[in-house]
C-alpha cells in the first residue's frame, strides 16, 4: 500500500523518506491520446470493410468452433496481449462467428441493422460515459432522453402529461408495467409483497405473447401460473371473449386480476390483439392495460400505418423497443405509461449518498435500474437524422418489401398463414414438399438467408421478417429462390 505524498508549497508533491509514490496509472488501459487515435482510426476502417464484405458472404457463422475456443482459452490474462492485436482477433470473430443481422439477407428475429446514427451515439456515450442514475450528475443526458418519450408518447397519441424511460429491452418494460400494475391494484404490495392481497394476483397475456411474461411473473414473485395464457382467435390474435370468460372465472374463483396485456406485433406472426376490446374490458374491472408494442410501436411513425395500433393511446402503459423495428444499436427498449405518479410509489427510495432523489428529475426512483447507460441518445440521434418522415418510410418499406415476398411464395406455391398487417410472414411449403424445420435447415446451410422456423397457431411454420432497412427488391426474390431450391416445390 502506498502512502500519500506530501503536498509542499505551491501545492507540488514532496515525497516522504521511504515511502512510494502511487503506481503510474494503466497505459494499457488508458493510452496517450496518439496511441487512441491511431487505434480509432484503425477500428472505424476496420469496422467499415467488415461490414461491407459481411454483406457479400455468408448470413450464418462459419467459423470452426474448436479452432475458435482454442484460441479463446489462450486468453488467460496473464501475460497482457497488445490491444490492436486483441481487436484484430475479436473482428475476425464476429465477422465469422455471428449470424449477421447487417445482412440484407437476414429475414430474421426483430434484431435489425443498427442506424448510423445509433452507431455515432454510441460512441459518443462510449467516451464521455455518462451516469443517468440523477439528474444532478447528467443534466443533459437525462433531459435528452425525456424529450425522446415525450415525442414518441405524443406521437403515439397520449395526452400530456405522461411518463416513462429507456430500459434495457423489451423484457424490462414489460417487467416495468407489471410492477406498476401490482402497485396501483395494491398500495401494500410495494411493502408486503403478493402476500398482501386478498387473493392470488393474476394477469392476463394472449398464448401467442412474448413468453418473457412467465420469467417476468417468476422474477415478481407471483410465480409462472399467474400468468394466463389466454387463447387466440384462430388468426393469432388474443380472443376478446376468451380474455372475458377467464376473467370472470378468476373473479368467481378468488383470484385477483390486476393486467390485462395486447401484444401489438406478436413476435411469431405480426399480429395485433383486440387493443380496444382489451382497453374497455380493463376500464370495466379497473385493471391497468399495458400494450406490448415492442416492435410494432415503430408503426407510430407512419401516418398511413399507425390506425393498425389505434387505442393504444388508451393504454396505461406501453412497451417499445427502439432497438427492433427502430433499429437503434441494443440495447434501447423504452417504457411509457400515463401515470407518471405509479412509477415513482413503485421505485422509490432514498439514500444518503445519492445527489438527489426527485421523481421528477432522477431516474433511480422512478426505473428499474440504478446507473444507467444514456442509450436513449441512438434514438434521439436517428430521430434528429430522419425524422418521423424518415421513419416513416423506413418501416412502409419494410411491409411493401413483405408484401413483394409474400406475392413471390404464393406464385411459388407455398401457403401463407399470417395476415399482419406488419413486415412479417409466417408460411408453410405445399403438401409433400418437406417439413418446415428441414428446410428452414437447408436454408441456413446454404449461408444465403436466414429465416426462421416458428409455431402460429399450434402449427410448425417458417417466419421471415423485413428487419433490415436497406434490404432491396433483389434480396427478397434471392430469399424465394432459396426456399424454393430447398423444399421439394
Ligand atoms: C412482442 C415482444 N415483446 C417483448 C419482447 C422482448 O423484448 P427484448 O428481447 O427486448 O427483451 C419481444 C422480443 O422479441 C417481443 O417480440
Amino acid at each position: 500500500m502506498y502512502k500519500l505524498a506530501h503536498i509542499g508549497p505551491n501545492n507540488r508533491r514532496e515525497p516522504q523518506d521511504g515511502r512510494p509514490e502511487p503506481p503510474a496509472p494503466a497505459a494499457d488501459l488508458y493510452p496517450p491520446r496518439t496511441e487512441r487515435q491511431r487505434v480509432e482510426d484503425f477500428l472505424t476502417r476496420e469496422l467499415i470493410s467488415a461490414n461491407e464484405s459481411l454483406t457479400k458472404g455468408s448470413v450464418v457463422p462459419t467459423h470452426d468452433l474448436e479452432v475458435f475456443r482454442r484460441e479463446l482459452a489462450e486468453f488467460d490474462f496473464r501475460v497482457p496481449q497488445p490491444l490492436q492485436k486483441s481487436l484484430e482477433w475479436t473482428i475476425a470473430q464476429m465477422k465469422h462467428g455471428l449470424v449477421h443481422v447487417n445482412h440484407p439477407r437476414y429475414f430474421g428475429l426483430f434484431n435489425p441493422a443498427p442506424t448510423f446514427p445509433a452507431q455515432c451515439a454510441d460512441r459518443i456515450v462510449a467516451s464521455f460515459n455518462p451516469q443517468l442514475a440523477t439528474f444532478t450528475t447528467s443534466p443533459a443526458a437525462v433531459e435528452i432522453e425525456a424529450h425522446v418519450i415525450c415525442a414518441v408518447a405524443q406521437r403515439a397519441g397520449f395526452a400530456p402529461g405522461v411518463g416513462g424511460h429507456f430500459t434495457t429491452s423489451g423484457s424490462e418494460a414489460n417487467y416495468t408495467a407489471l410492477l406498476c400494475a401490482l402497485t396501483r391494484s395494491n398500495p401494500q404490495f410495494g411493502s408486503e409483497g403478493a402476500r398482501s392481497f386478498k387473493g392470488p394476483p393474476v394477469f392476463y397475456v394472449s398464448r401467442e405473447s412474448h413468453l418473457a411474461w412467465l420469467k417476468i411473473a417468476h422474477q415478481v414473485g407471483l410465480g409462472r401460473s399467474a400468468v394466463r395464457l389466454i387463447a387466440t382467435d384462430g388468426s393469432g390474435r388474443m380472443s376478446a371473449s376468451a380474455l372475458e370468460a377467464t376473467l370472470n372465472r378468476d373473479l368467481a374463483d378468488g383470484f385477483i386480476p390486476t393486467m390485462i396485456v395486447s401484444t401489438a406485433g406478436t413476435t411469431n406472426a405480426g399480429m395485433i390483439d383486440p387493443i380496444s376490446a382489451c382497453s374497455e374490458l380493463a376500464r370495466k374491472h379497473e385493471l391497468w392495460h399495458h400494450v406490448d408494442a415492442a416492435w410494432g410501436g415503430a408503426l407510430v411513425a407512419s401516418e398511413v400505418l399507425r390506425p393498425a395500433l389505434a387505442g393504444i393511446e388508451r393504454a396505461d402503459s406501453v412497451t417499445i423497443d427502439a432497438h427492433k423495428w427502430f433499429a437503434t444499436t441494443m440495447a434501447c427498449g423504452m417504457f411509457i405509461t400515463q401515470h407518471p405518479q405509479v412509477l415513482s410509489s413503485t421505485f422509490q427510495v432514498s439514500t444518503t449518498f445519492m445527489p438527489s432523489n426527485l421523481a421528477s428529475l432522477d431516474p433511480y426512483v422512478t426505473t428499474v435500474q440504478w446507473s444507467r447507460r444514456f442509450s436513449g441518445l441512438r434514438l434521439f440521434l436517428s430521430l434528429a437524422a430522419a425524422g418521423w418522415s424518415g421513419y416513416a418510410r423506413h418501416v412502409e418499406r419494410a411491409v411493401e418489401l413483405a408484401a413483394l415476398l409474400r406475392a413471390g411464395l404464393i406464385a411459388d406455391g407455398w401457403s401463407m398463414i399470417n395476415e399482419s398487417p406488419l413486415a412479417v410472414l409466417c408460411f408453410r411449403p405445399a403438401e409433400g414438399s418437406g417439413q418446415v424445420k428441414s428446410i428452414v435447415n437447408r436454408v441456413l446451410a446454404t449461408g444465403r438467408a436466414w429465416v426462421a422456423a416458428a409455431m402460429f397457431e399450434g402449427d410448425g411454420v417458417i417466419r421471415a421478417c423485413l428487419t433490415h432497412g436497406e434490404t432491396a427488391p433483389e434480396d427478397v426474390f434471392a430469399l424465394v429462390q432459396v426456399l424454393r431450391s430447398c423444399a421439394d416445390m
